[in-house]
């Protein structure tokens, strides 16, 4: 495994012998290129203009990566941003070096230099990549895209298999990209939430289906800080998988609430009447708003098809016994409306004032910045359960790193494996998995301004 930048590499085979340097003869160069680069899209009606964005290979969302379960996975990242960043492979099971994560598992990747990503893919299912620096901004500025892993044995059989990235941007009235990134309101409240939604860029996406057709829909919540609460009409289905993993029973498919970072793939057949528009409708405080829009054709079937099978299963270790698991807890305070009047920064107990003028409005178990020792150091193999606490007046959607877990219901069961958990105001939520996966992994809210005022500790599996 190799996780040397270009550079070493050339410095590497200069040193080595000159024969070799051929474009061609070194793995790093021979990778397909992620270049991260400004751009334009056209994220705002025609009568805007387009907006100045940051994307993956200059465009919003990047390139869909299709790859297959058990490959190997290689991209060379070439930063050309006026900043400094990374790509995290988000909820792939990843080796920890591989993860992105800048300042923890490598160097920032600074304008100009390269980054070979090298990996295995071990599940299938639906997952995406951003930046792990400064992800506030930088996600906000268009940098994300899907990363879809085809599951090794045959895919199950639809007419269609749509990737929707559902975004939030907050745009001033010529449809550029707002700035205040670092906001202290934002941070302290709900997040940046935006005043213009997009699926794959655009604002009205929209495509033709026959009627009857079965398609599998991956929607993913690209979103800095925004909850969508997501309903169908014209569709019917079920949900098949949960964060890249797979239900083991399809589930019918009623209102679903995708956290920032959330994703779920959905099995649903056109049920509306040709002619008809079938719907993805974001449900809204003041109403619901179409976000995606289905022409229905005339049907190429008499009637829809039959319940799904579930999809193969991914493969997750199973958790050992509970009572006797690693365990640890995590408070969760801060932010407005919230109790906490002080918190340990840098060492030193700081007033909530005095934190926010240092960009901290939020502490787990007291720390409002990442602390020296890991919240869990667990033994390779160990099942750990984590109670996390929301005491705060505020949703948080908790993201781990490099595992899956389940949430253990008040009544014992468990579940379906995810990796990011939305967590309401006063609520206690408990995690468990099998920490199988060495290395130092973060665990952190997903909404990018919590996380970068102070929701931000980590696991170490050793
Ligand atoms: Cu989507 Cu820490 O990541
Ligand atoms: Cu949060």
């Amino acid at each position: 495994m190799t996780r040397l930048s270009r550079r070493h590499f050339q410095q590497s085979l200069l040193a080595t012998a000159a024969a070799t340097i051929l474009p061609s003869a070194t793995k790093g160069q021979s990778a397909p290129v992620l270049h991260a680069r400004q751009g334009a899209a056209r994220l705002a009606p025609s009568d805007y203009p387009e907006t100045q964005i940051w994307g993956y290979d200059g465009s919003v969302p990047g390139p869909v990566l299709r790859a297959r379960q058990g490959e190997r996975f290689t991209r060379l990242f070439r930063n050309d941003l006026p900043q400094a960043s990374s790509v995290h492979w988000h909820g792939i099971r990843i080796e920890n070096a591989m993860d992105g994560v800048v300042g923890m598992t490598q160097p920032a990747v600074e304008p100009g230099a390269e980054f070979l990503y090298d990996f295995a893919l071990p599940d299938a299912g639906t997952y995406w990549y951003h930046p792990h620096n400064r992800t506030y901004e930088q996600m906000a500025r268009g940098l994300y895209g899907a990363l879809i892993v085809e599951e090794a044995d045959g895919a199950p059989v639809v007419d269609l298999d749509e990737v929707l990235l559902i975004d939030d941007w907050r745009l001033t009235d010529d449809a550029q990209i707002a700035e205040g990134f670092g906001n202290m309101h934002d941070w302290a409240h709900g997040g940046r939430i935006g005043n213009w939604i997009t699926v794959n860029g655009a604002g009205n996406w929209a495509r033709s289906v026959p009627r009857h057709a079965r398609m599998r829909l991956r929607l993913v919540n690209t979103a800095n800080a925004r909850i969508f609460q997501l309903e169908a009409r014209g569709l019917e289905g079920w949900v098949v998988a949960l964060d890249g993993m797979p239900l083991d029973e399809p589930q019918p498919l009623r209102e679903l609430t995708l956290a920032p970072a959330q994703r779920a793939d959905v099995f649903v057949d056109v049920t509306g009447e040709t002619g008809m528009e079938a719907l993805l409708v974001s449900i809204e405080r003041d109403g619901g708003y179409a976000i995606a829009a289905f022409s229905i054709g005339e049907a190429r079937r008499p009637t829809r098809l039959g319940v799904p099978d579930a999809l193969p299963p991914n493969p997750v270790p199973a958790l050992g016994p509970l009572d006797t698991a690693h365990r640890a807890e995590l408070l969760m305070e801060g932010g407005a409306m919230g109790g906490m009047r002080s918190a340990m920064m840098g060492g030193e107990m700081k007033s909530i004032r005095d934190m926010a003028a240092e960009g901290k409005v939020w502490a787990f178990n007291g720390m409002a910045d990442m602390s020296d020792a890991p919240l869990v150091d667990a033994a390779l193999g160990e099942t750990v359960r984590i109670a996390m606490t929301n005491d705060t007046a505020w949703p948080h959607g908790m993201h781990l790193h490099g595992h899956h877990f389940r949430q253990i219901g008040s009544d014992g069961t468990l579940g379906p494996l995810r990796d990011t958990v939305l967590m309401n105001r006063g609520e206690t939520v408990e995690i468990a998995f099998v920490a199988d996966n060495p290395g130092d992994w973060l665990l952190h809210c997903h909404m990018l301004e919590h996380a970068a005022g102070g929701m931000m500790t980590w696991v170490r599996v050793s």
